[in-house]
């Protein structure tokens, strides 16, 4: 695609670095300097984290359980996390197979660290979460991207992955619902991608940090649940989205004991075991009420809604949001290219988004807008962004 300049825009807003992922920080930067900005950029929760689960940790500390556990995680959250993920999920897997990690990305991290040597290849759908680069460029694995399209609402087609397949492929990685997309790999299409996998002896990691977080009719399937998978599959999820606990920083990994225990081996010698006090809060999210779940899926659902009312004002595209907490738009109606187009809306009109190009190169066209603020500040963040579009004509 090649991108018009277009003759209203500054200078100054063209100048902008074409490497989205600096421009990500540049554009935080620039945010925290400016007063009253509506940030949808980062994506963490804003909500709070349930009562009950404050209150158990409140009372870990009362009673004093604060010292140091396994380093796969307590020996009942372990078991709690099985009976959940059997349940939920659909996994064949007990208390082995599961360890307790410092949020999703820490899961992510030592999967890839036990998992690549170097030179192995690791297929990831493209647009992707940035943070999958380094994990994998530190293990010495190349990356190679799987391409997913509006079109299809970023669905992950089997045919897709089954050509991108060399002789040095080890393992694909799959997140749904998808960071930054929002789509999400339906059931049949998982079905399909099991059989790839099976025949050409992929490793899938299944990053379903979001799986909570479906917009009916939509729902969630794991691909760790199908026959002849789970061996070969590694299953991540944390607290963080779910029941809004990011900065708790607990998560977890399911995966075949040898490989939690690869897994684990890592985690001794650089984080250890993850905070009691974060553990015995997982422990009440995990094995307490799920009402707070839904609660949570409405008022997102809520948002979503206004944000797309929003896009539909503005003249932009997008593959349905099937899960998660973006939007991913399609900004080519714009004309310009998405950095200038996010530099633009944070300097005119004080709301930060995320240029598609932090979430891969091709993505010139596409800014990523996170539901993560109060309904009105997100009707709000709406009414600014057109007078900036209309202004220059976009
Ligand atoms: C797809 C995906 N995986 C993992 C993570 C890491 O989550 P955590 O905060 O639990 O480390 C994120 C955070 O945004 C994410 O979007």
């Amino acid at each position: 695609m090649t991108i018009q300049a277009n003759p209203n825009i500054p200078d100054e807003v063209r100048a902008v670095a074409a490497d989205g992922t600096q421009l990500r920080y540049a554009l935080m930067g620039m945010a925290r300097a400016m007063d009253n900005v509506i940030a949808l950029g980062r994506g963490d929760p804003d909500l709070d984290t349930p009562p009950h689960i404050v209150a158990a940790a409140k009372a870990a500390i009362r009673a004093g359980r604060s010292g140091p556990t396994p380093v796969k995680g307590m020996e009942e959250l372990r078991a709690a996390i099985a009976e959940h993920m059997h349940e939920v999920n659909g996994l064949p897997v007990a208390a082995d197979n599961v360890m307790v990690t410092t949020g999703g990305q820490e899961g992510l991290f030592l999967a890839i660290q036990a998992l690549i040597d170097p030179g192995d290849e690791i297929l990831v759908p493209d647009p992707r979460y940035s943070s999958y680069d380094d994990a994998i460029s530190r293990a010495g694995g190349v990356m190679v991207s799987v391409p997913t399209n509006r079109d299809d609402a970023f669905n992950l087609e089997a045919e897709a992955v089954e050509a991108a397949i060399t002789p040095a492929s080890k393992a694909l990685l799959i997140v749904t619902p998808s960071n930054p997309t929002a789509g999400i790999v339906t059931e049949d299409r998982l079905r399909a991608i099991a059989d790839v996998a099976i025949r050409h002896n992929l490793i899938i990691i299944v990053d379903e940090i979001y799986g909570k977080i479906v917009y009916p009719p939509w729902r969630h399937f794991s691909i760790g649940s199908l026959p002849g998978m789970a061996e070969r599959t590694i299953t991540l999820d944390a607290f963080s989205k779910t029941y809004a606990m990011t900065g708790w920083r607990c998560g977890y990994a399911a995966a075949p004991a040898d490989v939690i225990d690869a897994m684990a081996r890592i985690k001794q010698v650089t984080t250890g075991p993850v905070a009691t006090v974060s553990q015995w809060a997982g422990l009440a999210a995990i094995s307490g009420p799920q009402d707070c779940v839904a609660d949570y899926l409405k008022i997102y659902s809520e948002r979503r809604a206004v944000l797309l009312d929003g896009l539909d004002r503005m003249g932009f595209a997008y593959g349905e949001p099937r899960g998660g907490l973006f939007v991913w738009a399609d900004c080519s109606a714009t004309g310009i290219h998405a950095t200038e187009l996010s530099y633009l809306l944070l300097k005119e009109g004080r709301v930060l988004v995320f240029p598609g190009t932090a979430f891969g190169e091709r993505w010139r066209e596409y800014v990523r807008i996170t539901m993560l603020e109060p309904i009105d500040t997100l009707r709000e963040a709406v009414e600014r962004m057109l007078p900036v579009l209309a202004r220059y004509g976009l």
